[in-house]
């Protein structure tokens, strides 16, 4: 299908790590995305705190305010992130729990990328978070997931991509976001109002 919009992408890197896989590989796929694609980039994780059931919406601190502005003006997210202890990261689950009562994820599309420099691929990560986003109201079809083993001989130290299978593995996810990001906006909006 040939894109009729400018796609606005919120890439999300789940490890706060200066010299992360994750963050590196995010900035490599927007490196190579066709020119539809328009990047963001959340620089929020680090200063979120803790979640704080109970408070308000409006009394959230000030970078998850941002954080959901962010959410709201993207047309979808792309996140990748490493696994920690079988999981997801605390930073991204936090991070995400603020945003459980706002609701900006809802019918989002979101393409979720686990990267891994071992053999597992982040597989027990992604597991774990494709219900979290869900749940949540994200959009996010097994065609817009993609684990990555072994993800430090993917990539040179440049950060490009530089393994031919997995450049289109990832040009292939983008190409499926472009499509839900497509089939949604030609969806009539939903205004929560019972007919
Ligand atoms: C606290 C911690 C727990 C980890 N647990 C796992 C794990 O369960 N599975 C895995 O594949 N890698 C695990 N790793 C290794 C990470 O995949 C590896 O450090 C990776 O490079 C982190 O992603 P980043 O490069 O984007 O920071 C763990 C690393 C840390 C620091």
């Amino acid at each position: 299908m040939k894109p009729t919009s400018t796609h606005k992408i919120l890439a999300i890197s789940g490890s706060l790590r200066a010299a992360s896989l994750n963050t590196t590989l995010l900035y490599a796929i927007a490196g190579i995305a066709p020119v539809h694609f328009h990047f963001e980039w959340c620089n929020e994780l680090a200063g979120i705190a803790p979640f704080m059931p109970g408070t308000p919406n409006e009394a959230a601190p000030g970078p998850v305010q941002a954080l959901r502005r962010q959410l709201l003006k993207a047309d979808a997210i792309l996140i990748s992130t490493p696994e920690y202890a079988a999981g997801v990261p605390g930073v991204l689950k936090n991070a995400l729990d603020w945003i459980v009562s706002s609701g900006e994820l809802t019918d989002k599309p979101i393409a979720v990328i686990t990267a891994s420099p071992g053999m597992g691929g982040g597989q027990l990560a992604m597991q774990a978070l494709l219900p979290t986003l869900r749940i949540m109201g994200g959009q996010v079809p097994d065609s817009l997931t993609l684990q990555a083993p072994l993800i430090g001989t993917k990539m040179d130290a440049q950060g490009k991509i530089t393994d031919t299978t997995f450049r289109i593995q990832v040009l292939q996810l983008l190409q499926t976001l472009s499509e839900v990001i497509e089939k949604q906006q030609t969806m009539p909006q939903q205004t929560g109002e019972l007919s």
